[in-house]
Protein backbone atom coordinates (compact mmCIF):
# COMPACT_ATOMS: atom_id res chain seq x y z
CA UNK A 1 0.00 0.00 0.00
CA UNK A 2 1.72 3.12 -1.01
CA UNK A 3 0.76 5.25 1.50
CA UNK A 4 1.03 9.53 1.52
CA UNK A 5 0.54 11.88 3.74
CA UNK A 6 -3.29 13.35 4.57
CA UNK A 7 -3.91 10.26 2.25
CA UNK A 8 -7.61 9.14 3.31
CA UNK A 9 -8.23 5.84 3.28
CA UNK A 10 -11.17 3.48 3.47
CA UNK A 11 -11.68 0.04 4.93
CA UNK A 12 -14.60 -2.27 3.44
CA UNK A 13 -16.12 -4.81 5.82
CA UNK A 14 -13.85 -3.34 8.70
CA UNK A 15 -15.18 -5.47 11.07
CA UNK A 16 -13.26 -5.16 14.35
CA UNK A 17 -11.37 -2.58 12.85
CA UNK A 18 -8.19 -4.82 12.94
CA UNK A 19 -7.25 -3.70 9.42
CA UNK A 20 -8.31 -0.25 10.03
CA UNK A 21 -5.72 -0.16 13.52
CA UNK A 22 -3.21 -1.84 11.53
CA UNK A 23 -3.08 0.66 9.03
CA UNK A 24 -3.14 3.62 11.22
CA UNK A 25 0.09 2.12 12.74
CA UNK A 26 2.15 2.97 9.14
CA UNK A 27 -0.06 5.78 8.23
CA UNK A 28 -0.92 9.11 9.64
CA UNK A 29 -3.91 9.96 7.89
CA UNK A 30 -7.48 9.34 8.53
CA UNK A 31 -9.32 6.40 7.84
CA UNK A 32 -12.64 5.54 7.64
CA UNK A 33 -13.94 1.44 8.41
CA UNK A 34 -17.20 0.54 7.03
CA UNK A 35 -19.12 -2.09 8.21
CA UNK A 36 -22.92 -4.19 7.88
CA UNK A 37 -22.90 -5.26 11.16
CA UNK A 38 -23.56 -2.86 14.35
CA UNK A 39 -21.96 -5.67 16.72
CA UNK A 40 -18.85 -5.93 14.97
CA UNK A 41 -17.93 -2.14 14.92
CA UNK A 42 -18.99 -1.91 18.70
CA UNK A 43 -15.96 -4.17 19.36
CA UNK A 44 -13.99 -2.10 16.52
CA UNK A 45 -14.89 1.16 18.30
CA UNK A 46 -13.52 -0.59 21.50
CA UNK A 47 -10.27 -1.46 19.94
CA UNK A 48 -9.97 1.88 18.35
CA UNK A 49 -10.88 3.70 21.56
CA UNK A 50 -8.05 1.81 23.60
CA UNK A 51 -5.19 2.83 21.27
CA UNK A 52 -6.17 6.68 21.83
CA UNK A 53 -7.35 6.82 17.71
CA UNK A 54 -10.69 8.04 17.99
CA UNK A 55 -9.15 11.11 16.05
CA UNK A 56 -7.77 9.09 13.25
CA UNK A 57 -10.00 6.36 12.75
CA UNK A 58 -13.94 6.60 12.28
CA UNK A 59 -16.32 3.73 11.83
CA UNK A 60 -19.53 3.74 10.26
CA UNK A 61 -22.46 1.73 9.21
CA UNK A 62 -22.82 0.66 5.69
CA UNK A 63 -23.38 -2.25 3.19
CA UNK A 64 -20.17 -2.65 0.63
CA UNK A 65 -22.75 -2.91 -2.23
CA UNK A 66 -24.41 0.77 -1.43
CA UNK A 67 -21.40 2.88 -0.52
CA UNK A 68 -22.51 6.29 1.74
CA UNK A 69 -19.71 7.94 0.00
CA UNK A 70 -19.72 10.34 -3.38
CA UNK A 71 -17.84 9.25 -6.22
CA UNK A 72 -13.79 9.47 -6.19
CA UNK A 73 -13.47 10.31 -2.68
CA UNK A 74 -10.68 7.89 -1.08
CA UNK A 75 -7.26 7.84 -2.11
CA UNK A 76 -7.23 4.38 -1.02
CA UNK A 77 -9.67 1.88 -0.41
CA UNK A 78 -8.46 -1.87 0.96
CA UNK A 79 -11.55 -4.94 1.82
CA UNK A 80 -10.45 -8.07 3.49
CA UNK A 81 -12.37 -10.87 3.52
CA UNK A 82 -15.88 -9.39 1.68
CA UNK A 83 -17.13 -10.74 -1.58
CA UNK A 84 -17.64 -14.10 -0.40
CA UNK A 85 -20.09 -12.61 1.45
CA UNK A 86 -22.14 -10.22 -0.99
CA UNK A 87 -24.75 -11.54 -3.26
CA UNK A 88 -23.05 -9.65 -6.54
CA UNK A 89 -19.14 -9.14 -6.42
CA UNK A 90 -19.00 -7.68 -9.98
CA UNK A 91 -21.36 -5.08 -8.34
CA UNK A 92 -19.83 -4.51 -5.29
CA UNK A 93 -16.47 -4.25 -6.80
CA UNK A 94 -17.80 -1.33 -9.22
CA UNK A 95 -19.03 0.61 -6.05
CA UNK A 96 -15.67 0.36 -4.42
CA UNK A 97 -14.12 1.60 -7.59
CA UNK A 98 -16.45 4.54 -8.06
CA UNK A 99 -15.63 6.09 -4.56
CA UNK A 100 -11.95 6.06 -5.35
CA UNK A 101 -10.18 8.84 -6.49
CA UNK A 102 -8.01 8.30 -10.14
CA UNK A 103 -4.52 7.31 -9.32
CA UNK A 104 -5.75 5.74 -6.18
CA UNK A 105 -5.27 2.55 -4.69
CA UNK A 106 -7.11 -0.81 -4.57
CA UNK A 107 -6.24 -3.24 -2.80
CA UNK A 108 -7.92 -6.89 -1.31
CA UNK A 109 -6.76 -10.17 0.84
CA UNK A 110 -9.01 -13.14 0.30
CA UNK A 111 -8.87 -17.19 0.99
CA UNK A 112 -7.92 -19.22 -1.82
CA UNK A 113 -6.91 -22.48 -2.26
CA UNK A 114 -3.83 -24.32 -2.50
CA UNK A 115 -2.70 -25.24 -6.00
CA UNK A 116 -0.31 -28.16 -4.90
CA UNK A 117 -2.18 -31.00 -5.12
CA UNK A 118 0.04 -32.44 -1.37
CA UNK A 119 -0.68 -28.67 0.30
CA UNK A 120 -4.59 -28.83 -1.45
CA UNK A 121 -5.11 -32.56 0.61
CA UNK A 122 -3.96 -31.08 3.96
CA UNK A 123 -5.93 -27.85 3.37
CA UNK A 124 -9.23 -29.73 2.70
CA UNK A 125 -8.56 -32.14 5.95
CA UNK A 126 -7.96 -28.97 7.97
CA UNK A 127 -11.41 -27.08 6.58
CA UNK A 128 -13.48 -30.32 6.16
CA UNK A 129 -11.74 -31.80 9.66
CA UNK A 130 -9.76 -30.15 11.80
CA UNK A 131 -11.53 -27.03 11.71
CA UNK A 132 -15.49 -28.28 12.28
CA UNK A 133 -14.02 -30.74 14.98
CA UNK A 134 -11.96 -28.42 17.12
CA UNK A 135 -14.38 -25.69 17.07
CA UNK A 136 -17.06 -27.64 19.02
CA UNK A 137 -15.57 -27.16 22.64
CA UNK A 138 -15.67 -23.46 22.07
CA UNK A 139 -19.01 -23.03 21.57
CA UNK A 140 -21.94 -23.68 19.19
CA UNK A 141 -21.32 -20.19 16.94
CA UNK A 142 -17.48 -21.38 16.62
CA UNK A 143 -18.69 -24.72 15.60
CA UNK A 144 -20.65 -22.34 13.58
CA UNK A 145 -18.13 -20.76 11.93
CA UNK A 146 -15.62 -23.91 11.57
CA UNK A 147 -17.81 -25.91 9.39
CA UNK A 148 -19.07 -22.63 7.37
CA UNK A 149 -15.87 -21.38 6.13
CA UNK A 150 -13.91 -24.32 4.11
CA UNK A 151 -17.08 -24.67 2.33
CA UNK A 152 -17.57 -20.91 1.79
CA UNK A 153 -14.06 -20.29 0.43
CA UNK A 154 -14.48 -23.14 -2.12
CA UNK A 155 -17.75 -22.14 -3.39
CA UNK A 156 -16.62 -18.62 -3.86
CA UNK A 157 -13.27 -19.74 -5.52
CA UNK A 158 -14.73 -22.05 -7.82
CA UNK A 159 -17.33 -19.16 -9.13
CA UNK A 160 -15.26 -16.53 -8.94
CA UNK A 161 -11.11 -17.75 -9.51
CA UNK A 162 -8.76 -15.09 -9.50
CA UNK A 163 -8.65 -14.36 -12.91
CA UNK A 164 -12.09 -13.39 -13.01
CA UNK A 165 -11.70 -11.31 -9.79
CA UNK A 166 -8.81 -9.47 -11.60
CA UNK A 167 -10.98 -9.12 -14.84
CA UNK A 168 -14.05 -7.49 -12.94
CA UNK A 169 -11.15 -4.98 -11.54
CA UNK A 170 -10.00 -4.56 -15.43
CA UNK A 171 -13.53 -3.35 -15.84
CA UNK A 172 -14.53 -1.09 -13.63
CA UNK A 173 -11.27 1.15 -14.00
CA UNK A 174 -7.92 -0.79 -12.73
CA UNK A 175 -6.11 -1.89 -15.94
CA UNK A 176 -3.36 -3.56 -14.13
CA UNK A 177 -4.17 -6.11 -11.59
CA UNK A 178 -0.95 -7.65 -9.45
CA UNK A 179 -1.75 -10.70 -7.52
CA UNK A 180 0.40 -12.67 -4.71
CA UNK A 181 -0.40 -16.00 -3.74
CA UNK A 182 0.54 -16.29 0.53
CA UNK A 183 1.10 -19.13 1.92
CA UNK A 184 1.05 -21.21 -1.03
CA UNK A 185 -1.96 -19.82 -2.33
CA UNK A 186 -4.05 -20.28 1.18
CA UNK A 187 -4.21 -16.36 1.09
CA UNK A 188 -4.47 -14.03 -1.78
CA UNK A 189 -3.76 -10.44 -1.73
CA UNK A 190 -4.77 -8.53 -4.76
CA UNK A 191 -3.80 -4.59 -5.75
CA UNK A 192 -4.10 -1.95 -8.79
CA UNK A 193 -4.21 1.45 -9.26
CA UNK A 194 -7.05 3.28 -10.54
CA UNK A 195 -6.97 4.91 -14.16
CA UNK A 196 -6.29 8.72 -13.96
C1 LIG B 1 -14.61 -12.12 8.04
S1 LIG B 1 -15.07 -10.52 8.55
C2 LIG B 1 -13.65 -9.60 8.08
C3 LIG B 1 -13.42 -8.39 8.93
C4 LIG B 1 -12.16 -7.60 8.64
N1 LIG B 1 -12.10 -7.17 7.27
C5 LIG B 1 -10.94 -8.38 8.99
O1 LIG B 1 -10.21 -8.81 8.11
O2 LIG B 1 -10.68 -8.57 10.18
C6 LIG B 1 -16.26 -10.06 7.34
C7 LIG B 1 -16.93 -8.75 7.67
O3 LIG B 1 -17.69 -8.34 6.52
C8 LIG B 1 -18.84 -7.70 6.99
N2 LIG B 1 -19.79 -7.67 5.88
C9 LIG B 1 -20.45 -8.72 5.34
N3 LIG B 1 -21.22 -8.31 4.32
C10 LIG B 1 -21.02 -6.97 4.20
C11 LIG B 1 -21.53 -5.99 3.32
N4 LIG B 1 -22.40 -6.29 2.36
N5 LIG B 1 -21.12 -4.70 3.47
C12 LIG B 1 -20.23 -4.38 4.46
N6 LIG B 1 -19.73 -5.28 5.33
C13 LIG B 1 -20.11 -6.56 5.20
C14 LIG B 1 -19.26 -8.53 8.19
O4 LIG B 1 -20.13 -7.82 9.05
C15 LIG B 1 -17.91 -8.82 8.83
O5 LIG B 1 -17.56 -7.85 9.78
Amino acid sequence: MALRPRNLVLDVCTGTAGVALEIARHHNGQIVGLDVSHSMLEAGLGAVGERSLDGRIQLIQGRAEHLPFPDETFDTVVFTYLLRYVQEPDVTIRELSRVLKPGGELLSLEFGIPENSWIKALWLIYNKVVMPVMTIPISRGWHRVGCFLGPSISDFCQRYPVDRIAAIWRGNGIPLVETRRLFQGVAIVMWGTKRR
